[in-house]
């Protein structure tokens, strides 16, 4: 299965296409995340996104769109994906149409996750991250056992750079701006289903395994 997840920052993308991965055994494409490895690696491609990044702007489209197509010719992408935050704009949209044609692939499902400002704000400015393995906490809704360390590995949680109130108001921004548009090219190719974003993460995930038809967990 092919898939898509969007919705705006703090929607529970991430964490929801981590589920995905685990349920269906297909692979999981974040942008943001390969966005930010390059940057703590601080190779030349990390050094130009940092201050992107950090000004919650978008990186040019022909960059990610490379780092996709490389992405998605790796072997754990034969069984499927979940795309996680790209497209972000029309012509991202464009060149992810083109690059699976020429695959003879196409995307079965676009899932768009739906929450209020004040739900979104909540879920950023809580989030801590896991410097070493990546394992998404918020300090109130899924807080570690043991504050500032990971439970999986016991690396030390981190929180994003971009996660300021005043950074995460420009990524809503540029959301609304760039983004909004494509829920209504993916409503005219058919393809898109709404899924409200409130609730539990169980509840979210059960609520997309619906619109996939998928059998219960
Ligand atoms: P990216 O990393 O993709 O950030 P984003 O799209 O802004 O989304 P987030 O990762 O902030 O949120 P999410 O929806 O994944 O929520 P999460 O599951 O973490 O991109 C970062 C930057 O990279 C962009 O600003 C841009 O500069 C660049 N970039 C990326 N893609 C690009 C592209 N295509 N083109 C150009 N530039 C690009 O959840 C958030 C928190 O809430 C967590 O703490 C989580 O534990 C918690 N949570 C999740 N679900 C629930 C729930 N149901 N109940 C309670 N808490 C929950």
């Amino acid at each position: 299965m092919n898939l898509l997840l969007m919705g705006p920052p703090g929607a529970g993308k991430g964490t929801q296409a981590v589920l995905l991965r685990e349920r269906l055994g297909i692979a999981h494409l974040s942008v943001g995340e390969m966005l930010r490895e390059a940057v703590k690696r601080g190779t030349p491609l990390g050094r130009m996104a940092r201050e992107i990044m950090e000004r919650g702007e978008l990186v040019p489209d022909d960059v990610v769109g490379d780092m996709v197509l490389r992405r998605l010719a790796e072997p754990d992408c034969r069984s499927g994906f979940v795309l996680d935050g790209y497209p972000r704009n029309l012509p991202q949209a464009a060149r992810l149409s083109e690059i699976l044609r020429e695959k003879g692939r196409r995307l079965d499902r676009v899932v768009s996750l739906r929450l209020s400002l004040v739900e979104l704000l909540k879920r950023l400015t809580g989030r801590r991250v896991c410097g070493s393995c990546g394992a998404l906490y918020h300090l109130l809704t899924r807080p570690p056992k043991r504050d500032g360390v990971c439970d999986t590995c016991q690396g030390v949680l981190l929180q994003r750079s971009d996660d300021s109130e005043q950074v995460v108001r420009e990524r809503l921004r540029v959301f609304e701006e760039q983004t909004q548009p494509l829920f209504e090219h993916y409503g005219r190719e058919g393809i898109l289903s709404e899924v409200e974003g409130a609730g539990t993460v169980e509840e979210i995930a059960e609520r997309i395994a619906a619109v996939l038809e998928l059998a219960a967990a």
